[in-house]
């Protein structure tokens, strides 16, 4: 089977991390996004991976075509122009995705859950109609594309972004279409939540399938940090043996082995901590990200934060609010930051008491 993963888009909402990385290809969990996708997909028998991209494609195809090379599959990078929206990238590849009469998976590239591909599949086959998203329920449903759908998961409407509350049942960005629906699509700029779904659903040709567990859009930093937890809680239930084991460690943990944690520490619940990276003595995370290569020094206090690659952070710092901290920044001794939003490079000497971007 074959898959498309839409990773155009600039990221902005990810900022400032996103100036630093693709999206795609920031560490979730120790893992690029993209990535716990791709693993998945593999798992359900995918041996193609089309990577529809539009923007800061060579850093992706330089990193991931080593790492997917060892799952032993085929990774297509389909580049586009222009940017042609979720769904222009499936026209341009219409020469591969028609290659057989098999459906294939798209999916949008900022979302985690526990990918049942194979029972979505499964889904499809048995109600043989041209397309089937993936549902979940969440509290704030205007913010993606809500669907209304009846007992069996004939969807009656797609509604993208409405304005008014409709359902909390929402498309969760995880999609088999077979290929009949690439009739239904031009090569220029197309959103197939306004252009193509609605249009199946009066066809009565798009269901709905059910997801159990957690879900998450990571693509912002709010989402990025409960998206980490429901990811965590996940782990525990699956194989707890992938979390962090020590006294210092408090619920769930993720601690790359080439990470040091010094002594006196509490890190956790909800806590990830990569590769190369230093805690010095005293230090308290919870609920962090810590990216590849960051210092926090001792007796250090950090709550919802995503600290970035190679960042220092001085001793007896304050870190809340969902505050995120670009790529290089350093935080200097003693500073408190609620909420702030640091762009790369940065040297903080002034403590930020209310949320702000930081340039
Ligand atoms: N190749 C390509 N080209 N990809 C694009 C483009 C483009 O021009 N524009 C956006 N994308 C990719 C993004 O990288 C992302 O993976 C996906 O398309 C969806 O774009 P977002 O910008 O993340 O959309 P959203 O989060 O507001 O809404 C979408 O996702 C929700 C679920 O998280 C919609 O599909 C909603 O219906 C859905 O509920
Ligand atoms: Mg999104």
């Amino acid at each position: 089977m074959r898959a498309l993963i839409l990773v155009g888009g600039y990221g902005t909402r990810l900022r400032p991390l996103t100036l630093s990385r693709p999206k795609p290809l920031v560490e979730f969990a120790n893992k690029p996004i993209l990535l716990h996708q791709i693993e998945a997909l593999v798992d359900a028998g995918v041996k193609q991976v089309i990577l529809a991209v539009s923007y800061r494609a060579e850093q992706m195809e330089l990193e991931l075509k080593q790492k997917v090379e060892k799952l032993g599959i085929e990774l297509i990078f389909s580049h586009e122009t222009e940017p042609l929206g979720t769904a222009g990238p499936l026209a341009l590849a219409k020469d591969i995705l028609t290659q057989s009469t098999e459906p294939f998976f798209v999916l949008n590239s900022d979302v985690i859950c526990d990918f049942p591909f194979k029972e979505l599949e499964q889904f499809h086959r048995n109600h043989g109609k041209e397309g089937t998203i993936i549902v979940t329920k969440v509290e704030e449903p205007s913010k993606y594309g809500v669907v209304l759908y009846d007992d069996n998961g004939l969807i009656d409407k797609f509604i993208e972004k409405p304005q008014e509350f409709i359902s909390n049942k929402i498309n969760a960005g995880i999609y088999i279409l077979n290929p009949s629906v690439l009739s239904r699509i031009e090569l220029k700029p197309t959103s197939i939540e306004k252009e193509v779904f609605p249009k199946m659903c009066q066809e009565n040709e798009l269901y709905a399938f059910d997801l159990s567990g957690f879900w998450m859009d990571i693509g912002q930093p709010r989402d990025f940090l409960t998206g980490m937890c429901l990811y965590l809680n996940s782990v525990r239930n699956r194989n707890p043996a992938l979390l962090y084991n020590n006294p210092c460690v408090v619920g769930n943990v993720l601690i790359h082995p080439s990470a040091k944690v010094g002594t006196g520490c509490r890190i956790g619940p909800n806590v990830t901590i990569g590769p190369d990276v230093i805690v010095e003595d005293g230090v308290c995370i919870k609920r962090c990200t810590i990216l590849k290569g960051a210092l926090i020094k001792s007796h250090s206090w950090l709550d919802s934060c995503i600290i970035g690659w190679r960042c220092i952070v001085g001793r007896w710092v304050r870190l809340e609010g969902t505050t995120v901290l670009g790529e290089d920044v350093i935080v200097q001794d003693e500073i408190y930051i609620n909420g702030g939003q640091v762009l790369p490079h940065k040297s903080i000497a002034v403590s930020v008491p209310e949320p702000q971007i930081i340039m």
